[in-house]
């Protein structure tokens, strides 16, 4: 019998996206489903997510989930089974999941993800008539508090089911003024080091990794990289505490979503062997951004526009990338200020610079089917996703050798030239010296045809799938359902 999951994540495509966890929940139901796991996944009932559920019913009802009338309600992601928490007084609103329509912070997130973490545990338990599930997999601090609602607070009556925190950001913890613990509806012995407790505050992250049977994260080096304080950043002491308990499981990517043979989104699909025909995307993409038409390396960036990704960097090393012959498209948002230097960049190098600031979904699947090469000089990444469409798409990736980057690019240096399995260009920490050597690097590269072939055409061999991550999810799965006996 398929082993029955619960995975609760606050955003996943095609539903909701703000960023790489979205693809990841979305993409899980379907890479388990290989392995003997049945996932359903629960979301919550942002008006987005209720106008694209079409039919639905509801399975369940709250009077009070935290303070507001809730109820839950069952539909499909794709071909698998999905759950809406539909609690208007948190989740209808105009604006972002997280944040107003002006970027700040919804001042009641706390209790709009103890909600949703709430309402899981309680599906957990068997709140619901006909769901039993036998494990619950949340994802970031959003859900985090699941594994300490079912550790401290079970569903009365219910099923003890073990659970599973994957970390896909450390740098986003839900950390919260020490009042609201009372409102959260946990006893008093929840109030510890062992607990929700953190640095004299709740913090939610910190709540499910003390309380989970086991913490993942997104690549087996950022795994390593959580156990310093530079990268745990506050939170290095509870991993080193769990170390037993943590594993590095890397993400996929979805070949339904992003392979370049069969990708709607471009002006012509092509595939390793047919890469001539990538040419038009370059010239439609170098068209849609105003750019100058040449043969020369066209750089790109699909990003948010912040610090983690190191695009207050790239700014300082534009007018050495235009200098040495680049030319660069950016999609993006994030910092006001990192936009502003794009735009100002833009102006100053026109015809050779094109700045989209925005959310694009189809735009970015333009850019990887025509960009040369991807930069994403990212100062942490616990996995990375866009240098991995990059990879499939043979948009060659430069990245710094920093968690799910330095696992997933083979940096073009003489020995792996001279092997043959070169897939891109790796860079140390950043700084503006390592980045514009390895854009010099790349342009370098890039001037030797037959070099860079063979960079594309390995990249675009290489198994990014889900296969072997499934896989390894599904024996965690397992091994721990077995522990609890
Ligand atoms: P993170 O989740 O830290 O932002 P990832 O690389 O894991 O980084 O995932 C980012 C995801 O969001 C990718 O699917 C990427 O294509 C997408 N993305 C980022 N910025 C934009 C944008 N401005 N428009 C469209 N897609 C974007
Ligand atoms: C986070 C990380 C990113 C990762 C994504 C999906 O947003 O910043 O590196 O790829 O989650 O796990």
């Amino acid at each position: 019998m398929a082993l029955k999951v619960l995975s609760v994540a606050s955003e996943a495509v095609p539903l909701v996206k703000t960023g790489g966890l979205a693809d990841v929940a979305g993409a899980l139901p379907a890479a388990l489903s290989e392995h003997g796991v049945a996932v359903t996944t629960l979301v919550p009932g942002y008006p987005k997510v209720l106008a694209a559920l079409g039919r639905t019913k509801e399975v369940h009802a709250w009077d009070k989930l935290l303070g507001e009338p809730a109820r839950l309600l069952a539909g499909k992601l794709g071909d698998h089974p999905l759950l809406v928490l539909d609690a208007p007084g948190f989740f209808a609103r105009e604006g972002g999941p997280y944040s107003d329509p002006s970027g700040k912070d919804w001042p009641d997130n706390w209790r709009r993800f103890a909600s949703f973490a709430r309402a899981a545990a309680d599906i957990a338990g068997g709140a619901v008539k006909g769901r039993k599930f036998d494990l619950v997999h949340a994802h970031d601090w959003q859900a985090a508090m699941v594994p300490a609602y079912l550790r401290f607070a079970p569903f009365k009556g219910g099923r003890d089911v073990p659970s599973v925190i994957t970390i896909h950001n450390m740098a986003f913890q839900g950390y919260y003024e020490a009042a609201i613990f009372p409102k959260l509806g946990l006893p008093k012995a929840a109030w510890s080091v062992d607990g929700v407790e953190s640095y004299g505050g709740v913090g939610f992250l910190k709540a499910g990794m003390q309380s989970a049977d086991a913490i993942t994260t997104v690549s087996p080096t950022y795994a390593g990289e959580i156990r310093s304080a530079e990268f745990g950043m506050g939170l290095e002491g509870v991993v080193l505490a769990r170390s037993n308990r943590v594993h590095g499981i890397l993400n996929g990517i979805d070949p339904a979503e992003w392979s370049p043979a069969s990708d709607p989104h471009l002006a012509a699909t092509y595939s390793a062997s047919k890469l001539a025909a990538r040419k038009r995307n370059k010239r439609a993409l170098e068209q849609e951004f105003g750019l100058d038409r040449d043969d020369g390396p066209l750089f790109v960036v699909v990003s948010r526009l912040t610090w983690q990704k190191g695009m207050d960097v790239l700014l300082e090393v534009l007018d050495h990338l235009v200098g040495i012959g680049g030319r660069l498209a950016l999609l993006g948002s994030g910092d006001a200020e990192i936009e502003q230097g794009f735009h100002a960049a833009a102006a100053r190098h026109s015809g050779r610079i094109g700045v989209r600031i925005g959310y694009d979904e189809a735009l970015s699947h333009r850019m990887q089917g025509g960009g040369d090469a991807i930069l994403v000089p990212s100062r942490f990444e616990p996995c990375g996703l866009t240098q991995l469409y990059g990879l499939a798409y043979g948009c060659v990736p430069v990245v710094s050798r920093t968690g799910g980057l330095a696992d997933t690019v083979i940096d073009a240096n003489p020995a792996a030239l001279t092997a043959g399995v070169a897939t891109g260009i790796q860079m140390n920490a950043v700084s503006y010296q390592a980045l514009a050597m390895a854009v010099s690097r790349t342009v370098d590269l890039f001037g030797k045809p037959a070099e860079w072939k063979r960079l594309q055409k390995n990249g675009m061999k290489a198994d990014f799938s889900w296969d072997a991550s499934g896989a390894a999810y599904a024996a965690l799965y397992r091994q721990l359902i077995e522990e609890r006996g």
